[in-house]
């Protein structure tokens, strides 16, 4: 039985809540709330069960940390403020409190990422002799299982392309992903984030790298790109409501690039509404979103994942495989030698262990 502290409780800690109030090997501990109004409630209650737990969620980490957790599920808002974050998590990892993660995407390759994200947590988790686990559906997922998956089935690969496309109409983050993304901004406002030089490259290159590393292929350059599709008629949804002559659908990628040719291509085609962008690639089936891997290979192989759940959007199905990608990975985190993780060192039938309950 493993000692478990949910940290947040917001788009993907709603759901790796349940699942570890549910699972009978792990054991919910503690609970981490950052709003005010969140502080003092059980934590059945923040992910909307009825059975109370007894487990009632505080802001004092030290606390938390008092309870000798074996391991944190860590799904507070990574990107925006990672200082803070490496510092929380940097105070658990050297207390000898394992963690596993979705936030700092970054980290779903740690061996590609930078020093200032990757020492100091690297020094914590030597300090207290724990492991950090970063992983998601994407990055994650797509960019490692999937492809590994599709290229277990071919002799010879040319070329990976890993697709999102999604619409994400009913996702509610807008102050976050859909601000960042750009929805609802006109071309003639400040520039969003996901187009100023360099981001792309930061959130999806380490994926595209550690794939050329692992295929060992020498890649010339990681070069983005990102193409916005603005609408001409008003569009209200969860998201955001958009007027005409303001982004509505954006198509991104990150491409590693040999001998001028992309060889291996992250892209992104994100929608808000079916409406949005109507020449540019659909999921199949007419379903609202795909994860996707093309091998062009001996033989091709395409991979479509369709994640969905009778009471979530596709966007909310979405978190729920991200928290699943984590929660699953408890046991084997606790047990690994200290450092930081990626997906490639845990042993496939691992993280299906204590599944099915
Ligand atoms: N790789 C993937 O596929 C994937 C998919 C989805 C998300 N993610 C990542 O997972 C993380 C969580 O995503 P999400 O959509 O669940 O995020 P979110 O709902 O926007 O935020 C999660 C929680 O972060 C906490 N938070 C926000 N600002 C904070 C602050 N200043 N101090 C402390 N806590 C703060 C809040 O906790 P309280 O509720 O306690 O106030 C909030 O509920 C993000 O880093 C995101 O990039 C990865």
């Amino acid at each position: 039985m493993r000692r478990v502290v949910q940290f947040s409780t917001g788009n993907v800690g709603v759901h790796s809540l349940p699942a570890i109030i549910g699972r009978p090997d792990l054991e919910l501990v503690g609970v981490h709330a950052a709003s005010p109004d969140k502080i003092g409630r059980d934590a059945a209650d923040l992910c909307g069960l009825s059975e109370p737990t007894g487990i009632i969620a505080t802001d004092d980490i030290d606390a938390l940390i008092a309870l000798k957790p074996d391991c944190v599920v860590y799904t507070a808002q990574g990107e925006t403020r990672p200082m803070e974050v490496i510092e929380q998590m940097s105070k658990f990892l050297s207390a000898g409190i394992n963690i596993v993660a979705t936030s700092m995407v970054w980290l779903v390759t740690p061996r590609q990422a930078d020093d200032w994200l990757r020492v100091p947590l690297q020094q914590a988790c030597e300090a207290g002799n724990a492991s950090l686990y970063v992983n998601g559906i994407d990055p994650g997922y797509s960019g490692d299982t999937e492809v590994h998956s599709a290229l277990s089935l071919v002799t010879r690969a040319r070329a990976i392309t890993v697709q999102e496309i999604f619409d994400y109409a009913n996702y509610d983050d807008y102050e976050f992903t859909g601000k960042q993304m750009g929805f609802g901004v006109s071309a003639e406002d400040d520039t969003p984030m996901l187009f100023l030089p360099g981001v792309l490259t930061t959130m999806w290159g380490g994926a595209v790298r550690n794939l050329a590393e692992q295929l060992g292929v020498q890649l010339d350059e990681v070069r983005q790109r990102i193409e916005p599709w603005y609408t001409d008629k008003r569009i209200e949804c969860k998201m955001a409501t958009v007027e005409p002559g303001q982004m509505a659908a954006v198509k991104f990628a990150v491409e590693g690039v040999r001998d001028e040719v992309p060889v291996i291509t992250m892209e992104h085609i994100t929608r808000l509404t079916a409406d949005s962008a109507p020449g540019w690639p659909y999921p199949p089936d007419g379903r609202p979103g795909v994860h996707r891997v093309v091998v062009d290979g001996d033989p091709r192989v395409e991979l479509n994942t369709h994640v969905s759940h009778p009471g979530l959007d596709v966007t909310e199905a979405g978190c729920l495989s991200t928290a699943a990608r984590v929660v699953n990975a408890i046991d084997w985190v606790c047990r690994a030698p200290a450092g930081l993780i990626a997906v490639e060192d845990i042993p496939a039938a691992e993280i299906i262990s204590g599944l099915m309950w």
